[in-house]
């Protein structure tokens, strides 16, 4: 998604405006630009990578004060023309934006009426042309006096050549202020200042930010407001590479620490007890799921745990669906989970469930983010920043804190819920014997590689999980692939099945172990090869599937984190076998903040 940065301060801006662009990359990105206010403002911008625009830059391209931009494009293509910074008439003011405003036609229309021209398809543009209007020598007057006029979602910062401070300004959509010695930045997202300072500020919405060198002023309706700086505990180390050769190796790697970190954080037994608030107490009540991709995922493995331990209805809904059905009713208690807490269709879903009067409990791994503002309640997950698109470590953190939510309310007896405990202080362990033996995933990956076409399937508690391993594997390797409930596989897909369509199959030693059974045997009997994750120690599956993959024995609830991991390995390789650019898939983002 689209990424903001700006600089002021008493260094050159350009080389740092394009590091804190390479920092945001990893949000996935079509286009770039920048702006750099010397005596002249100067704008450069392209549909390249930023490491491209960094060689096409004129060496001598001098200033202090700068903004840039990564664009994924909504309004328009991805070409140089629509690429931000966008300027008004006169060259003089220019604006970087995320978001999308609604009603930019009618502004667009309205503008060229009066006079200016556009050279872009971008929404964008309207913004430096409508603060251009009511430009009368107080640049902050005239931001304010356009941000009126436009309906939607908008982060942005404005430069004017000539003046000595960057403008900041959002409505549902990211931005922060890092502050510096002497220099202070703008970003959309933490990690793209973290080599320059980790004292941030988050604005909030209706907020607009005067961001001179020495400091910064944030007003609401015109009054000044405290914005309290926060201190980031994410280190420059943490989101780079560690010698990694990509950020989702590196952050599978990490799943061990992050587990024992949350267990750490929450299963303290103070902290057990702690959480007795997030659901309320007796009586008829139901819990909602709401997230969208890899959380909706976590979410549906949420729904077996909730409903196993805590014994409650649970229902869970793609958030970006639950506008259009969703209900809820005086006894519903929604979770919303969300890795970035910037994912729009979770945040119109949140604002929607607000509204009903339904209490809402975040889980996400950003402090400060949209969505922890807009929640009755947040569940930090403990995963540090993570930067490869396809999420590993953040999805096993919220896996954590849903069992974490679960445990202390389990309607089950003490000693099962101590062993329950034991357990998953045993899963940090486990899920490094998978990485330890990663060579062998990788050699399967191999093997799946040349496939197009590839099936999961699961039962229970592991049919999410091969709803995920799926999505893993067609996000980073481009191979057609689909999870099923393992019943439904003869519903439809067996039409597909052939020796040219191989079939991964989840089994857990639980009370679906049977049906899965059968399900192979169904399988092999339409020629499809099956590798199966088995748990160590069957000797049954063995038999019958082409291939296994044996993950160490663990207690049913707690397989989809095995097992997950077995996938996000066979995703991994399988892409790398096929040569694909793994951290940063095709068209898609890492935070998704528009509808
Ligand atoms: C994007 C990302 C996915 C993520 C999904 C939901 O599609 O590429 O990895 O699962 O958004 O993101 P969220 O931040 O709401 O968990």
């Amino acid at each position: 998604m689209c990424g903001i940065v700006g600089y002021i301060g008493e260094r050159q801006a350009k080389p740092i405006l394009l590091n804190c662009l390479a920092r945001l990359e990893y949000r996935g990105y079509d286009s770039c630009g920048i702006a750099v206010a010397g005596g002249k403002l100067q704008v450069h911008k392209d549909a390249v990578r930023v490491g491209v625009l960094k060689e096409k830059l004129p060496r001598r391209l001098e200033g202090k004060i700068g903004i840039g931009h990564t664009r994924w494009a909504t309004h328009g293509g991805p070409t140089k023309a629509n690429a931000h910074p966008h300027c008004d008439c006169t060259g003089k003011i220019t604006v970087v934006h995320n978001g999308i405003i609604y009603n930019f036609q009618q502004l667009h229309q309205q503008l060229i009426e009066e006079g200016h021209t556009f050279t872009s398809e971008t929404d964008t543009e309207v913004i430096p042309h409508l603060i251009e209007k009511y430009f009368t020598g107080d640049l902050e007057e005239a931001v304010a006096r356009a941000l009126a006029e436009m309906e939607g979602s908008y982060a942005i910062a404005v430069l004017m050549e000539g003046r000595p401070e960057l403008i900041a300004a959002r409505k549902d959509s990211p931005l922060i202020i890092g502050i510096g010695d002497g220099e202070n930045f703008i970003a959309s997202d933490v990690p793209a200042v973290l080599d320059h300072t980790s004292r941030v500020v988050y604005l909030e919405d209706g907020d607009i930010a005067v961001v001179r060198k020495e400091g910064f002023q944030v007003k609401r309706k015109g009054k000044v407001v405290d914005r309290q700086p926060h201190q980031v505990t994410w280190s420059v180390g943490d989101a780079q590479k560690g010698g990694y050769e990509h950020f989702m190796l590196k952050e599978i790697h990490e799943q061990p620490k992050v587990i024992r970190d949350t267990i750490r954080a929450y299963l303290t037994a103070d902290e057990a007890d702690s959480n007795r608030d997030i659901f309320t107490e007796g009586g008829e009540r139901e819990i909602l799921i709401l997230a969208c991709g890899t959380s909706y995922h976590a979410a549906l493995v949420g729904k077996y745990v909730l409903e196993q331990l805590f014994r409650v209805p649970v229902r869970t809904e793609i958030a970006s669906e639950f506008g259009f059905l969703g209900q809820t009713s005086a006894r519903s208690q929604a979770v919303v989970i969300t890795q970035s807490g910037e994912t729009a269709d979770a945040l119109k879903a949140i604002k929607k469930l607000r509204s009903e009067g339904c209490p809402v409990t975040v889980i996400t791994n950003v402090i400060g983010s949209s969505a922890t503002r807009l929640a009755d309640q947040v569940l930090c997950t403990q995963a540090g920043p993570e930067i490869s698109v396809a999420a590993t470590k953040s999805y096993t953190a919220q896996l954590m804190a849903l069992y974490w939510m679960a445990l202390p309310l389990a309607r089950i007896d003490l000693r099962r819920k101590d062993s329950l405990i034991a357990e998953l202080r045993q899963l940090p362990g486990r899920v490094q014997r998978i990485l330890d033996d990663e060579e062998k995933i990788a050699q399967h990956a191999a093997q799946i590689a040349k496939y197009d076409h590839v099936f999961f399937i699961g039962r229970g508690i592991n049919y999410p999980v091969a709803l995920e391993g799926a999505l893993k594997l067609k996000e980073i390797s481009y191979i057609h692939a689909e999870g099923y409930a393992a019943g439904e596989l003869k519903h439809g897909p067996f039409a597909l099945l052939s020796s040219e369509a191989p079939v991964v199959a989840i089994v857990a030693p639980d009370n679906t172990y049977d049906a899965m059974l059968t399900s192979i045997k169904e399988v092999k009997a339409r020629n499809s090869p099956v590798l199966a994750l088995v748990e160590e120690g069957d000797e049954v599956i063995e038999e019958v599937a082409d291939s296994v993959i044996v993950v160490p024995k663990v207690e049913p609830l707690f397989s989809p984190v095995v097992n997950t991991v077995v996938l996000q390995l066979l995703a991994y390789y399988a892409a790398k076998e096929r040569g694909c650019p793994i951290d940063f898939p095709r068209n898609l983002a890492k935070s998704v903040t528009v509808e």
